[in-house]
């Protein structure tokens, strides 16, 4: 069933998450707080898949589904806008001054603080923090799909997160509670602080096999 996305951020994430969604046939909605980089981004998008992909100038949250693809700690400014939706958070709280650390103290996680900000009636998922921008624009590295892995306490929003993953060609992979987020976002720190060592140019991808 094709839903409505919104994707708050019109930057690499929601360039990558963006081009899932409309190859996976839902329909798009990109805001941002410069309304010409939302309007690029939509014209991007357009005809990449066979959902479609437009720009609110007024700033209007339409989207069943928001992502929002910003940086930590911005995601809140929008909570008037979001109330009572399914929204994603993607951001990985690293503290990019030092490269070494978190920003979230360490019984917590930015999505958790997201969620008591937002309050009980809107259902915040952890998603896509462990899957790279690059990586999210073809859907698989190395011919593997990615594995995008999910925390939410919510299962009815949590299910719609993953059939957005799914029909975007990729694997979704149900990490359990909103608290799991704490351990998603430190592989997400992870994978990030492995690029520089291993050389990968944010091409690479945290998969599971067995
Ligand atoms: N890049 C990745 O591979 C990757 C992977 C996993 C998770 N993430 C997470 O995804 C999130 C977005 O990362 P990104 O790489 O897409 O960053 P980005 O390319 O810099 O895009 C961020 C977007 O957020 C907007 N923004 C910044 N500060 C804002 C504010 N205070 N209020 C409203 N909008 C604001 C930016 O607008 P301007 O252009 O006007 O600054 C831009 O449109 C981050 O939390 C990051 O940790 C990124």
């Amino acid at each position: 069933m094709t839903m409505r996305v919104t994707i708050i951020g019109a930057g690499m994430m929601g360039r990558g998450i963006g081009t899932r969604a409309v190859c996976g046939g839902h329909d798009v909605e990109i805001l941002d707080r410069d309304p010409a980089e939302a309007r690029a981004l939509a014209d991007q998008l357009t005809g990449l898949g066979r959902g479609s992909s437009t720009a609110d100038d007024e700033g209007r949250v339409t989207g069943e589904v928001v992502v929002l693809a910003l940086p930590y700690q911005a995601g809140a400014l929008y909570a008037e806008q979001v109330a009572g939706k399914v929204v994603v958070d993607v951001s990985n709280p690293v503290d990019f001054a030092s490269m070494d650390r978190l920003l979230t103290p360490p019984d917590l996680s930015a999505a958790e603080e997201l969620a008591q900000e937002f309050g009980d009636d809107t259902f915040v998922v952890k998603a896509f923090n462990t899957t790279f921008a690059a990586t999210l624009v073809d859907g698989q590295v190395d011919g593997q799909p990615l594995d995008v892995l999910l925390a939410g306490d919510d299962e009815s929003a949590k299910h719609r997160v993953a059939q957005l993953v799914l029909d975007g060609g990729m694997r979704a992979i149900d990490a359990g509670p909103l608290r799991r987020a704490r351990q998603l976002e430190h592989l997400g720190f992870l994978h990030m602080a492995l690029q520089g060592r291993m050389e990968w140019g944010f091409q690479s991808a945290v998969k599971f096999l067995r």
